[in-house]
């Protein structure tokens, strides 16, 4: 029986530094489920590499004295080193500079230009470099900035080769409607139909301006828009229109390309089109998964407030850096990165939850049984619940991952490890042991905990690649793959008479005091407004402060509230947190440091009309004295200062 395919890709990523966290959690996901489908018996291609050219790139290597090649090699060496420590198990690593990856971009553009949907024409236009994305000038931002980053963009006009995009609309719109799970999550899905209802405009995809790129095959003045070519990986590295396309006959349409939001535009509007253009299968689905966000807001390499996650394996492991980021935020939605919440992931879900249900159930077969598993008998009532459960657990996981819904998978699947745990409290194999009567009771209460640990570990496979052994090695059967597959989910395998081997924690508990965490670092990330916008409110786990005891009226007339109106504001050198600001109330004029620089720079709070505690006694901070303190709200990671309007500075609030 030849084996089902199954496609998935990453996003190629810019070789212009190191990537982060953000980018290495596209990468884990599409790992985690490249596994899972491999582990599900699927044939699994899986895709991931590099988007080398662009004058973004080209203008870096120059600033560095080096030809562009030479300067992506050393960064694309980095890259795979870092997919080589987050057990990243791709099948190909395509690079947009090989010439297996030129040919195909070439043949599709040849082929669409020969069918007249590529034409010559001028182009005048809005580029950001950084983004290399034209806009037109209704869709910059203020000061003509480019809409996506914010960052000035610039005024080009050349001639140009135009894809007719526009053509197009309506017959993407009908494939929309014809497969309501091409763009994923639904949200994205509506948001790129609007998009498009409002028309499409040609698509300038050529330059003249700079020279690294895919010369377009009928003139070779131009090379190809850095988009085009980039999106083509996904079928030249398929072998797509070549002698050897037995890849792209297997594989192609691609199941899945996972991609961040920031992106979704280019793969579920500009991709169909261009395959449409040239007679090319769509792909049957695109997930536009959110950000991870630090409190100043999206990570990103330009604003170098990154998270490396190279750091981070050394410190806590491949697996838990996995598990946390699949656990913590439902893919799709933004979530905010913090090694606070990391370090609780580790200790809770990973050391307590599971760690301990091993090390319990180890310790406990050791100590009753002489350290060998005995043959499940007549049991206590409290199996059954636990049975059923661990018996319905895989097909939820299967449901949930095959919606890409990771982290309610490893929810679900934390629930069984939960009730096991639950499960020896409410069994108490201790006392069963005391019990004469209770022989047979206590070998399966103990039966059923190893075969929890069994079932729960192949399950957490694909999310942390190297648990499995170490349990397999503990529970006595790293020589019995015929149980640790996929196929071998159901309830009941584990063999009798198994020799068990009690080892160290598999999870070690990390103490939070000695931790420096990394957000005491400095960290140089300017807030974006814009960006901020994005942080949805991904609080789930957390909970509010509680309030506190009752005041009277007269307790809170002793405090004095005034309207202050920041005159000037600056840093406070070597403190990340303060800003110092001069504030005016009335005719006074004072010197007020506030801790929330990470929330917003200087010259966002010039203007600004806030609420100063003006009777607080003056503390000094950093050596300034300081005299009241500004009010802000705050919840998580957000913070916003508290401001009037109208009010004249000086004016009493109460
Ligand atoms: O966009 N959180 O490359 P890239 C989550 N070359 N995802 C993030 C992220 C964050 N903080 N920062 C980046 C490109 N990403 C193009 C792709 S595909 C034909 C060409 C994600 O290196 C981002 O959303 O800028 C994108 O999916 C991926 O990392 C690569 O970003
Ligand atoms: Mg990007």
């Amino acid at each position: 029986m030849t084996k089902k395919s199954y496609y998935i890709t990453t996003p190629i990523y810019y070789p212009s530094g190191n990537l982060h966290i953000g980018h290495a959690y596209t990468t884990v996901a599409a790992d985690a489920l490249a596994r899972y489908k491999r582990m599900q018996g699927y044939d699994v291609w899986f895709l991931t590499g590099t988007d080398e050219h662009g004058q973004k790139i080209e203008r870096k290597a120059k600033s560095e004295g080096k030809e562009p090649l030479e300067f992506v090699d050393d960064i694309v060496a980095g890259i795979r080193h870092l997919w080589d420590k987050m057990l990243i198990t791709h099948d190909d690593f395509i690079r947009t500079s090989e010439d297996r990856h030129k040919k195909v971009v070439q043949k599709i553009f040849k082929k669409i230009y020969d069918n007249g949907d590529i034409y010559k024409s001028e182009y005048e236009g809005w580029y950001c470099t950084p983004c290399e994305t034209f806009f037109t000038e209704r869709q910059l931002a203020e000061n003509q900035t480019c809409p996506d980053c914010g960052r000035p963009v610039e005024l080009v006009k050349e001639e140009s080769y135009f894809f007719k995009m526009s053509k197009y609309a309506d017959r993407w719109l009908q494939y929309m409607e014809d497969h309501p799970d091409f763009i994923q999550p639904q949200t994205r899905r509506n948001e790129m139909i609007n998009f498009v209802k409002q028309g499409l405009e040609d698509l300038c995809v050529s330059r003249t301006t700079f020279s690294w790129g895919i010369p377009v095959p009928i003139n070779d003045k131009h090379v190809i828009y850095v988009w085009f070519d980039a999106l083509t990986n996904y079928i030249s590295a398929l072998g797509y229109g070549t002698e050897n396309d037995s890849l792209f006959q297997k594989f192609w349409p691609a199941d899945v390309h996972l991609v961040g939001k920031d992106i979704m535009r280019f793969h579920t509007i500009i991709w169909p089109i261009i395959l449409m253009a040239a007679g090319i299968e769509i792909p049957k689905k695109v997930f536009g998964h959110g950000w991870v966000l630090l409190a100043e807001g999206k990570m990103s390499k330009s604003k170098g407030n990154v998270i490396d996650p190279l750091v981070l394996i050394d410190k806590y492991g491949v697996d838990a850096i996995r598990y946390y980021l699949l656990r913590e935020v439902p893919f799709g939605q933004d979530g905010y990165y913090s090694e606070e919440a990391l370090v609780n992931r580790i200790n809770i879900d990973l050391a307590n939850d599971f760690g301990n249900l091993l090390s319990r159930t180890t310790a406990m077969i050791n100590k009753f049984l002489g350290g060998i598993v005995a043959p499940p008998g007549e049991g206590t009532r409290f199996d059954g619940e636990l049975i059923d459960m661990a018996k319905a657990l895989p097909a939820k996981v299967e449901e949930l991952m095959d919606k890409l819904e990771f982290s309610n998978a490893l929810a679900e699947i934390w629930k069984v490890v939960n009730k096991a745990n639950k499960y020896i409290d409410d069994a108490q194999p201790w006392s069963l042991n005391k019990d004469p009567e209770g022989k047979e009771k206590l070998a399966t209460v103990l039966y059923n905990m190893v075969e929890v640990l069994r079932l729960t570990t192949i399950l957490c496979t694909p999310f942390m690649p190297t648990i499995p052994e170490k349990v397999w090695s503990q529970l006595g059967i790293s020589d019995r793959k015929d149980i640790q597959g996929w196929d071998s989910l159901s309830w009941g395998q584990f063999p009798a008479h198994t020799q068990i081997n009690r080892g160290e924690p598999i999870f070690p508990r990390i103490d939070l005091k000695e931790l420096e965490l990394q957000e005491e670092k400095p960290g140089k990330g300017v807030p974006e407004d814009d960006k901020k916008k994005e942080q949805t409110n991904n609080l789930n786990a957390e909970s509010f402060e509680a309030i506190l005891p009752e005041i009277s009226i007269d307790d809170f007339a002793k405090i004095d509230l005034r309207v202050a109106e920041v005159l000037a504001c600056e840093k406070v050198e070597k403190a990340d947190r303060l800003l110092k600001l001069s504030v005016k109330l009335g005719d006074e004029v004072r010197t007020v440091v506030s801790g929330i620089a990470k929330h917003y720079r200087p010259e966002d709070m010039v203007g600004k009309k806030v609420i100063l505690v003006a009777n607080l006694k003056p503390a000094k901070l950093r050596g300034i004295e300081s005299k009241g303190m500004i009010l802000a709200a705050s919840h998580g990671e957000k913070l916003e200062v508290i401001t009037v309007d109208d009010i004249t500075p000086g004016g009493r609030v109460k």
